[in-house]
């Protein structure tokens, strides 16, 4: 039997596979890849979240004077301010790391993490970005209402069949059902009682996401290759969202060391963390998560735990020290390919996934 590419996600963003650059928040340099991926038929996204508005405004101009192409811009919604109510004993299980990178021990006043999301929304709207997808939540109700009727079309991030619903039912364009073998943050809306997130694996998730809802249901979680891809269509998506492949691609902005872990990587090598960010996220094992483990210590409430390590990240990344740095990634990593342009990438997932429906 053969199956058509030219999906629902197809139509809805204008784009001729039913491919998405997953977006990866902390990557540097991602305007390339973004818009390779664009370029060549799929759908490239921007992980926005932790830039500054001015700095999203020079990336998306950055984008555009590549490709005509549609492409998405992704941001984090829902989330809370900072919470430092337990500081002095997180800081001092982390203080231990920071002497042996030669980081200096940060003061409570130090640790603040701005609120930017109304300005960066602004930015989307002001450089009419014609994608948006979000991840951690829902839009606020205004921000929903602004973005529709500014044309933009709404992708949210779903990790349970609950979480899809409320998506569909706030006006949602599309939602990624994220199976728990994904690299990166789990996007459960609300991890307050469930310190992991909410962990479905993508096999069972995305048939009842989409038995669930009316909109389309794009898969994400280990999707590596054509066989990722037909397998979703198999089983009701209308496309794929793929973040580890692109990571180890040409165009790919990831540091020489994280990208050497996971080539280096199986499927055994990864695990949910929150020690990085307090919010659990899937990477692959290193010296700071068994340390972190080991402290036997809650980390503080995503952003401010992100916030309160990211100079020991940022150092690590100075030294290529892969020990101390965040190495997100799925489960998915033998499937790897390295130094593969994005284009190739696109083109082969898409034709490997025709062969094995024909
Ligand atoms: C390095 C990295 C950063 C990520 N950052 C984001 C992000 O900013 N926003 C988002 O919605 N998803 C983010 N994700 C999750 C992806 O959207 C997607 O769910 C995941 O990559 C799919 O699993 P895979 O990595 O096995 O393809 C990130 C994933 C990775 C690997």
């Amino acid at each position: 039997m053969a199956i058509s590419m030219n999906t629902a996600i197809c139509d809805l963003f204008g784009i001729e596979y039913p491919i998405i650059l997953a977006p990866m928040a902390g990557i540097p340099d991602m305007a390339p890849l973004v818009s390779a991926v664009s370029r060549a038929g799929g759908l490239g996204s921007l992980g926005a979240a932790y830039l500054p508005p001015e700095e999203i405004r020079r990336v998306v101009r950055e984008i555009r004077q590549t490709t005509d192409a549609p492409f998405a811009v992704n941001l984090f919604a829902g989330v809370s301010p900072d919470d430092l109510n337990r500081f002095d004993e997180v800081n001092d299980a982390l203080n231990g790391m920071r002497d042996s990178l030669g980081v200096p021990h940060p003061d409570r006043g130090g640790i603040v993490t701005p609120d930017r999301f109304d300005e960066q929304f602004g930015v989307l709207l002001e450089e009419q970005v014609p994608i948006l997808s979000l991840t951690f939540g829902l839009l606020a109700e205004r921000h929903m209402a602004q973005a529709v009727q500014a044309g933009m079309k709404v992708i949210a991030t779903a990790t349970t069949v609950e979480e899809a619903i409320q998506a569909e039912a706030a006006g949602c364009h599309a939602v990624v059902a994220q199976g728990s073998e994904a690299g990166g943050h789990r996007g459960t809306f609300d991890t307050s009682g469930r310190r992991m997130g909410a962990n479905i694996g993508t096999m069972a998730l995305v048939p009842q996401i989409a038995d669930a809802v009316h909109i389309p249901v794009i898969t994400a979680g280990g999707i590596m290759d054509g066989r990722g891809l037909a397998a979703s269509l198999a089983l009701g998506a209308a496309g794929v969202q793929m973040g580890t492949r692109f990571l180890t691609s040409a165009e790919s902005g990831a540091h020489p060391a994280y990208k050497q872990a996971l080539l280096g990587s199986t499927e055994e090598s990864t695990v949910l963390t929150d020690a990085f960010s307090g919010r659990p996220a899937r990477g692959i094992e290193n010296e700071f998560i068994r340390k972190w483990e080991t402290a036997g210590v809650d980390p503080l409430p995503f952003p401010s735990q992100n916030t309160l390590t990211r100079e020991i990240r940022n150092a690590a990344a100075k030294r290529s020290d892969a020990g101390n740095m965040a190495l997100w990634a799925g489960q998915g990593t033998r499937m790897l390919t390295d130094g593969q342009s994005a284009e190739e990438i696109v083109r082969q997932v898409a034709e490997e996934a025709r062969r094995v429906w024909s």
